[in-house]
This record gives structure tokens, sequence and C-alpha cells, in this order.
């Protein structure tokens, strides 16, 4: 395999989509769309999530050092580029996108009740990077919808269709034959 000596990059692929709902239910709220996201810890469950400093949801999330990653669905992408490419500062997102807020069971943050998962988080450091600060968080508690567990009570990838990225465009994975 012929292989080309690249510039260093963050040529990691492909990496998940997800929605970040912060803030509060109630009063301030925002969500972000992040790809700079993975988990960072086995016990306690913990992940990672790199927001720039400029970012409305920056503000909130230091603020209430909470947030909720919700696993958006591959027919939800309009949905993501509202979130990633307006600013809670200027709109309402849950009103543009028509997604709802509802409770979390640990966290003030509110969910995203059309998305299939949530993952509650406490964020436990901030590490400041060049670009990015990396929030570390625990995460407290989750939330799945039936409609997209096996028989084996564990996610279908066929059914909760989750989404990626790679290179600018979004990915829709397919399960492989074993
Ligand atoms: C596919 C995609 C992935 C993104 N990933 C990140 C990310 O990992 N970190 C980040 O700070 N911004 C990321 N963004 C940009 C933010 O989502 C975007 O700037 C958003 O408008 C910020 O909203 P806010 O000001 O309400 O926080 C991404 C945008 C898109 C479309």
């Amino acid at each position: 395999m012929a292989k080309k000596v690249l510039p260093p990059q963050t040529l990691l692929y492909p990496v998940p989509v997800v929605l970040v709902s912060c803030g509060e239910l109630e009063g301030k709220k925002d969500i972000v769309t992040l790809a700079w996201v993975g988990v960072v810890n086995s016990e306690p469950p913990m992940v990672g999530i790199g927001v720039r400093p400029s970012r409305y949801s920056h503000e909130l999330i230091s603020k209430t050092r909470e947030f909720v990653v919700n696993l958006p669905r591959a027919d939800q992408v309009k949905a993501v580029e509202v979130c990633g490419s307006t600013s809670g500062r200027t709109s309402d997102k849950f009103a543009t996108t028509g997604l709802t807020a509802v409770p979390g069971a640990k966290v003030r943050a509110p969910l995203i009740a059309e998305c299939p998962v949530n993952l509650e988080c406490r964020v436990q450091q901030i590490v400041n990077l060049p670009t990015h600060d990396l929030f570390l968080a625990e995460i407290v508690a989750v939330h799945v919808a039936e409609e997209v567990l096996d028989g084996h009570g564990r996610i279908d990838p066929d059914k909760a269709r989750p989404l990626a990225y790679c290179n600018g465009q979004y990915w829709q994975s397919a399960v492989l034959p074993a």
C-alpha cells in the first residue's frame, strides 16, 4: 500500500457527531453540535468533549459544570446542522429546530427528547488546550429509548442509526456481518 505523508492534522475517522445540551431547563439553555467527543474512562464512565471558548455552550457548561450528550439519529442531520452553524447567543436552538427540552434525572441541563440516547454528564476537570477546552465529565445517568434496543437490551445500531463525521461530511454506518 503506497502512502503519502501529510501534515499533522486531526485525521481520525469516523468520529461521532453528537448534540450536547446545556444550561438549565427553565433558564438559559443551548444545544451545540460536537464531533470532538470520546469515551475517556470506564469506571466511572467518563467522556471528554472539546469545545472552543468562543461557543455560547462553552459559557453555559463552564458555569453549570453539567451537560447532556444526546446521540442523534441519521435522519436528524438537519437539526445537527442548525445546532452546528448558529449560536445560542442569538437564537434559541430548541425553538429553531423544534427539538424538545425535557428534565434529566441527575443534572439540571435539559435532555433532548427526540434523541434515542441521552448521557447526563457532570464535569470533573477542564483542560485548557490551544484551540479547545477539554471538558472531562462523568456520566451520571443514561436514558435509552426502548425502540433502539435489541432483544438483549443492547443498542441495535440499525435502529439507533448513529451519525458519524469525516472530512466535513456526515456518514451513516451500517452493521457488518461478523
Ligand atoms: C459536524 C460539526 C461538528 C462540530 N464539532 C465541534 C466541536 O467538536 N467543538 C466545537 O467547539 N465546535 C464544534 N462545531 C461547531 C459548533 O457546533 C458551532 O460553532 C455552533 O454554532 C456553536 O454554537 P453555540 O455558540 O450555541 O455554542 C461543530 C460543528 C459541526 C457542524
